[in-house]
């Protein structure tokens, strides 16, 4: 069992490898965009740093909330490999992704520099990094609606846009540990207030069987829920497998911060929940809802979920209990290795078969960012723990 334990921590360790070696052939051709999803032949598709969210006439358009997941890549890279190349190419990058720390459009601004200056900071130490991750905790903090039920960080759009201001997403829990990295970096209290707030209003996304909507739309003025929705899910009700992992990461960060069991226990229910969906398929469909037998995968669904247990599992004192967690977590990156990792060069990124949205057909059977980043994550905690990511410490320590 041990040597199963060892040989398969090495696989991982391979995963990395490919990483790195990847990502270098891919700076050489990708210019100054950034990788989002793989087109159907393999090769990334593109987009600018600069390109913010926005609401166009066909709906709303996330923009380039990944520009920073690349950022990371290039950090995990440089932390497992040891070469200043992979450090020197993610501080040109860094220098692009930085005009978005002033972009008050979209919550996604936590995911951009969760993954880029705040690894860049811890790394070397460079103040620029701090400096430009509090500017964005800032204006994610700026996002807050309060109202008389709680208050909620809105996901969409600027706040003057009654549509924006109305909507949460479950994605953005996985978007406020920026919040509560800038409250320790800054000694200002108010941005854990915010991110605990946000994390406490959004109860309202949990269903009574803690399978979680997708979005919720809310009355700003009396804070009432209007409606729980979807827009990348199959439909308003069914079960989003990628939003149940953005609410296990975010709980388990509000726990890691709070020191509060009651929000270690609600990511555990509903990561108990998503295991039960799984049952025992190796990886989950993008929404466990869906009829069609052909409906696609979301491998970063996993990868996300891995990342999440493995802070579940810090967040225990006791070694069984912290065991049965980081077990759960690579019970998830397992198939991943086995059977998703994209070995091939003609197949760009690490992870193949992530699913961005399959309702605007965009990004389906694919690499995605975003799933190669968790990934990498997940890996870096079991692998490289404390160097990329904080390991939180167990409640009650
Ligand atoms: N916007 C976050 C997601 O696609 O999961």
């Amino acid at each position: 069992m041990a040597d199963d334990k060892e040989s398969q921590l090495g696989r991982l360790g391979k995963a990395l490898d490919l990483l790195a070696k990847k990502i270098l052939e891919d700076e050489k051709v990708i210019g100054d965009e950034f990788p989002y999803v793989t087109e159907p032949s393999g090769v990334w598709r593109t987009m600018p740093a600069s390109l913010s969210a926005g609401y166009r006439p066909e709906g709303w358009s996330h923009g380039n909330w990944f520009c920073g997941f690349w950022v990371g890549l290039l950090l995990a890279s440089y932390l497992w490999k040891k070469d200043d190349r992979y450090l020197k190419l993610a501080g040109e990058r860094m220098k692009l992704v930085a005009q978005r720390a002033e972009d008050g459009n979209t919550h996604d601004i936590g995911f951009i520099f969760w993954s880029s200056a705040i690894p860049f900071y811890r790394i070397t130490g460079d103040a620029s990094h701090r400096d430009i991750a509090l500017k964005a905790a800032d204006q994610l903090r700026r996002r807050i609606v309060v109202t008389p039920r709680g208050s909620y960080l809105a996901s969409w759009g600027p706040l003057s846009d009654p549509r924006g201001r109305s909507a949460s997403a479950i994605d953005t829990m996985a978007n406020i540990p920026l919040l509560y990295w800038a409250s320790k970096a800054s000694g200002d209290a108010s941005f854990d207030l915010t991110g605990i707030a946000h994390a406490e209003m959004t109860r309202n996304f949990i269903r009574p069987d803690n399978s979680t909507y997708h979005a919720v739309e809310y009355d700003p003025a009396s804070g009432k829920r209007v409606r729980g929705y979807t827009f990348q899910g199959y439909q308003d009700e069914s079960f989003w497998s990628r939003g149940q992992c953005w609410a296990v990461y975010g709980y388990a960060a509000t726990a890691a911060v709070t020191g509060e069991t009651k929000y270690r226990d609600l990511a555990e229910a509903l990561g108990e929940r998503f295991l039960q969906r799984l049952g025992k398929d190796r990886i989950p469909p993008y929404d466990f809802d869906d009829p069609d037998p052909k409906r696609p995968l979301d491998t970063a669904a996993s990868a996300i979920m891995a990342s999440a247990f493995l802070d579940v599992a810090a967040l225990h004192h006791d070694a069984e209990t912290r065991d049965a967690w980081r077990d759960r977590a690579l019970m998830l990156l397992e198939p991943l290795i086995t059977d998703a990792l994209a070995r091939e060069d003609s197949h760009r990124g690490l992870l193949k078969h992530g699913c961005y949205s399959w309702p605007h057909r965009d990004g389906a059977d694919s690499a995605v960012m975003f799933g190669d980043y968790f990934f990498v994550e997940a890996l870096c905690k079991l692998l490289l723990p404390g160097k990329l990511v904080d390991t939180p410490a167990p409640l009650g320590s």
